[in-house]
């Protein structure tokens, strides 16, 4: 086989594909079969080239076996990522989980922790921010976001954007929490104080995930790219992860339908809630949830740029593992 996009020197063969594509599956949960083997092929190739090995083969030692492997295999992850995001995505949730669910549910005086797992270059986590600012909920809300990918992260902290991802805001939001500036518009600095961004593998999110820590957990157009093996071990995280009464908010195409997990469905303003029983800690007690209808829709039918911990930022980019931030760890 030849490589595309201009890394023709070297070839992929399916052993190999196979023996690369199963490491990043381990490290990330980020599946790829051979339909996708060309573009793992040339974004993988440009590592290889990078680093001046003579082929994949090469590449895959270097991985498995060299101390230095780890951390490659983070920038092969980084490499591989698919990064696409855009404000008010699938807007109903979010405003469902602000506009109601906390109204509610959430009468302790302690803020409502959220976790966006899988925030890319932020402009979900931005949205729930905005979402809750123009509710008058924003001092009631805590917000954390975090990705595998450290250069989405300091795009994320950057909070500049362009049309892309703007495209599905309405003009009278853009006006309001935007400025026009080089590049692109950026989110109004309120607004950009309000999400705090940390390093984290949903997969082995460490400290994130210790028991009981979050309301409420985004996890959305992530579990598409995995295994179902992958997608059970991450839910079963997530349960941990938050309080009794807690809730896990996926992607509108993302469904826990044929899992047995231990979350409870509910239909909230036709949105499905997986709700994580209060009663419950840890793993499931052997109660089975109720399942949700077919699909997880309605129902009713980052690279190059100044590290932002040298500045005080709020961002902690360090792979395989997390730093607490300024303002203390999630
Ligand atoms: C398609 S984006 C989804 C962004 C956002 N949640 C949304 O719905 O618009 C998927 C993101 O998942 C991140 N990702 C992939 N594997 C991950 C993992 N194991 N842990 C955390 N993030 C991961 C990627 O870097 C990418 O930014």
């Amino acid at each position: 086989m030849t490589e595309k996009g201009g890394v023709g020197r070297f070839a992929l063969d399916d052993r190999v594909f196979q023996l690369l594509a199963g490491l990043v599956e381990e490290y990330s949960g980020l599946r790829f079969d051979v339909g996708r083997r060309d573009l793992f092929a040339e974004r993988i190739g440009r590592r290889v080239a990078a680093l001046g090995f003579p082929g994949f083969l090469d590449y895959y030692y270097h991985l498995r076996y060299d101390p230095a492997g780890r951390e490659e295999l983070q920038q092969a992850v980084e490499a591989l990522a698919v990064n696409e995001t855009y404000f008010f995505r699938e807007p109903g949730p979010l405003e469902t989980l602000v506009r109601t669910w906390i109204p509610e549910r959430h009468q302790a005086p302690e803020p409502f922790r959220v976790w966006s797992t899988a925030c890319s270059t932020g402009a979900e986590p931005y949205t729930l921010a905005i979402v809750a600012e123009e509710a008058g909920l924003s001092e009631r809300v805590e917000i954390w976001a975090s990705d595998i990918d450290r250069g989405a992260l300091l795009e994320a902290q950057e909070a500049v954007y362009g049309e892309g991802a703007l495209r599905m805001t309405p003009a009278d939001k853009r006006a309001r929490w935007f400025e026009r500036t080089e590049g692109g518009w950026r989110l109004r600095s309120p607004l950009r104080s309000r999400v705090r961004f940390f390093w984290a593998n949903a997969l082995e999110p460490d400290g994130a995930a210790g028991e009981g820590r979050w309301h409420a957990i985004l996890c959305r157009n992530l579990m598409i790219y995995f295994a179902e093996e992958t997608i059970a071990r991450a839910v079963e995280g997530f349960h941990r992860a938050l309080r009794p009464g807690g809730v896990l908010l996926l992607g509108l195409t993302e469904s826990l339908l044929r899992f047995d997990t231990p979350f409870r469905v509910e239909e909230v303003n036709g949105w499905f809630f997986y709700v994580k029983d209060v009663g419950t800690l840890g793993r499931r007690d052997g109660e089975a949830g109720r399942r949700p209808p077919s699909h997880g829709h309605r129902g009713g039918g980052c690279h190059g740029k100044e590290d932002p911990r040298a500045r005080g930022g709020r961002l902690c980019v360090r792979a395989q593992g997390r730093e607490p931030d300024a303002r203390g760890s999630p």
